[in-house]
């Protein structure tokens, strides 16, 4: 993953350009602006985050004002306008998981990476945020770690511990498997 600064200037490797035509090439002639959702999931998945720069060439490339792009972009939650950790943490907070222990959850994680919702630790490896039912509701308190939405139920303050041991250990690797 590159790392760019807010108001670093862009430009796209073309690894990534390659990757925009294959999404574009799916839609019918002229219904390019569907393509924007999936190139910029490809943005943020490269970058690790979408900065106004990146948006920009964004539009830039699908011939799109800036606007139309901020619009989608700060409309789903999936997309990230600002720099996260390697490993976001998403703790749902809607009330079955409250009911057994998700507001415990957040306070635990907050309390061990030392960062509130929505920061970076100084290592960049965490950041952390509640977001709405995973539905997943029978196995709360539950989280996921994207980009690959690994789901990890059933939580305690001890697994969450665990995990956070293991996704340390394992930072320069692939991501773990889910426990529950
Ligand atoms: S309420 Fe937490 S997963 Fe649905």
């Amino acid at each position: 993953m590159l790392s760019v600064t807010q108001n670093e200037p862009v430009e796209f490797a073309p690894t990534l350009l390659a990757k925009f035509a294959d999404i574009v090439g799916r839609y019918p002639e002229g219904r390019h602006k569907s393509a924007l959702l999936p190139i910029l999931h490809e943005v943020q998945a490269h970058f690790g985050w979408l900065s106004v720069p990146a948006m920009d060439q964004v539009a830039s490339y699908l011939k799109l004002e800036p606007i139309e792009v901020y619009e989608v972009a700060t409309f789903y939650t999936m997309y990230f306008l600002q720099p996260q950790g390697k490993y976001m943490l998403e703790v749902c907070r809607t009330g079955p998981c409250c009911l057994v222990g998700a507001e415990r959850i957040m306070e635990h994680l907050e309390d061990r990476l030392g960062v509130k919702e929505g920061e970076v630790t100084a290592d960049g490896l965490f950041s952390w945020r509640g977001v709405e039912c995973l539905a997943a509701c029978g196995f709360g308190p539950v989280l996921q770690i994207g980009p690959e939405y690994t789901f990890y139920e059933n939580l305690t303050e001890e697994k969450v511990d665990e995990l956070l041991t293991n996704l340390k250990n394992n930072a320069g690797s692939q991501p773990l498997s889910a426990n529950s």
